[in-house]
């Protein structure tokens, strides 16, 4: 079975800034609490010039200039957003409309896990016959949704995307284990209300029906505290590792308090965990490719470092995978690049297997 290594990385920002004494003037809050309480002290928010696929154009570029491929290399575009700039068509297309190319392409909603969701639905795609490159990105402007009236809100979020592009190695590199996971039924606890084809039948039965961020911060705090461990620690057992072998934590960066959290579970110094939410605040599904471009760009990961990535959010979902970072068994040069397409005489499907797989599925369409 061949592997998804991590070959290229971007992000983007937009480059309004609002910091915390910005805050201090549109609510009541001060600098002290939002530090205090979360950890952030400012955040990137979007202009009238931004949009969720500019963000994701420029990372997306700068992914693959980073792994030396262009657009047309691309077989798979696999966008995680919760906010994409309309509903028909796709994120994925508007960006490759930009990009260039004819890779398939698709969204994929988690909200802030969405980006480790994407990674885990992208990956299996790079395999012998299917695809040889995937683009994966996470983006989200969510301060569009948020409302600035509301102090419990408008401290967390800021804006951004992350790209990465996955290449096919025999090698144990990319993800190497996932962890998945979702609780429905909490989903009042943060979500967007309206913008989608429920429409209540009179605003009485829906008071809060209103496009803007709800969240009930403790609840999410609770659930944050308990999955972000969870997730992590089965992330590292189920690659048969143990925490000695983690080199680097990259969570989702939505609070301070629930980042410590994690790294103790996983019993990791603060030197092993990336931290930026101080800068962007909380990007949903942007924060975790951000932190992953950081990372890397300031040399923290080498070839082979174990990195556990754990996110949570909206739905409420969560998500985690221990990746293994680096390259090898790549092809780099453009020959190789173009036979490592051709799927090998070995593992290409007997015709008569091909044929079983086509019956089988005739039957289970007909109801047999
Ligand atoms: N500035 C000042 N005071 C604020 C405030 C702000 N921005 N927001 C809330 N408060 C007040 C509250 O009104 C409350 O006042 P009261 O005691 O007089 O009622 C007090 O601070 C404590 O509020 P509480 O909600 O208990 O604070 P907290 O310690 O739970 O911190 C969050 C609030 C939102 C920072 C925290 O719950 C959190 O981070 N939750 C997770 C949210 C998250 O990550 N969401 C995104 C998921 S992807």
């Amino acid at each position: 079975m061949r592997n998804a290594a991590i070959t290229g990385w971007g992000m983007a920002v937009p480059d309004r800034v609002l910091t915390n004494a910005d805050l201090e003037r549109m609510v009541e809050t001060s600098d002290e609490w939002i530090t205090s309480r979360t950890g952030i002290k400012e955040r990137r928010i979007v202009g009238a010039e931004d949009s969720t696929t500019s963000l994701s154009v420029t990372a997306a570029r700068q992914a693959l200039d980073t792994a030396g491929l262009t657009a047309e290399d691309i077989d798979l575009i696999v966008v995680a957003t919760c906010t994409p700039d309309q509903f028909l068509v796709s994120q994925a297309c508007l960006v490759q409309a930009e990009l260039g190319g004819t890779a398939g392409a698709f969204d994929l909603g988690a909200a802030c896990s969405g980006f480790v969701y994407a990674v885990a639905v992208g990956s299996p795609f790079v395999q012998p016959g299917r695809h040889d490159r995937v683009m994966v990105i996470g983006v989200d402007t969510l301060t569009r949704f948020v409302d600035y009236t509301d102090r419990s809100t408008c401290i967390l979020f800021g804006d951004g995307a992350g790209a990465v592009v996955l290449e096919a190695t025999d090698e144990p590199r990319g993800l190497l284990s996932t962890v998945l996971g979702a609780d429905g039924a909490g989903y009042k606890h943060l979500y967007i209300p309206g913008w989608g084809a429920f429409v209540p039948e009179s605003a009485e039965l829906f008071p809060e029906y209103r496009p803007y961020l709800h969240m009930n911060g403790q609840e999410v705090f609770r659930f944050a505290v308990r999955v972000m461990g969870d997730a992590a620690v089965e992330a590292v057992e189920k690659a048969n590792l143990t925490f000695d072998d983690v080199d680097m934590l990259i969570p989702h960066q939505a609070n301070m308090r629930i980042i410590d959290a994690a790294a103790r579970r996983l019993a990791l110094p603060r030197e092993k965990v990336w931290v930026n939410l101080d800068r962007y605040g909380n990007t949903s599904a942007a924060s975790i490719p951000i932190a992953l471009f950081e990372a890397a760009e300031a040399g923290k990961l080498a070839e082979g470092d174990n990195v556990v990535l754990v996110a949570f959010g909206g739905g409420l979902a969560w998500a985690a995978g221990m990746v293994r970072w680096g390259t090898a068994g790549v092809c780099h040069d453009a020959e190789c690049r173009k036979s490592a397409a051709v799927v090998p005489e070995s593992e290409r499907v007997p015709a008569g297997r091909a044929s079983d797989t086509e019956s089988r599925t005739t039957k289970t369409l007909a109801g047999g």
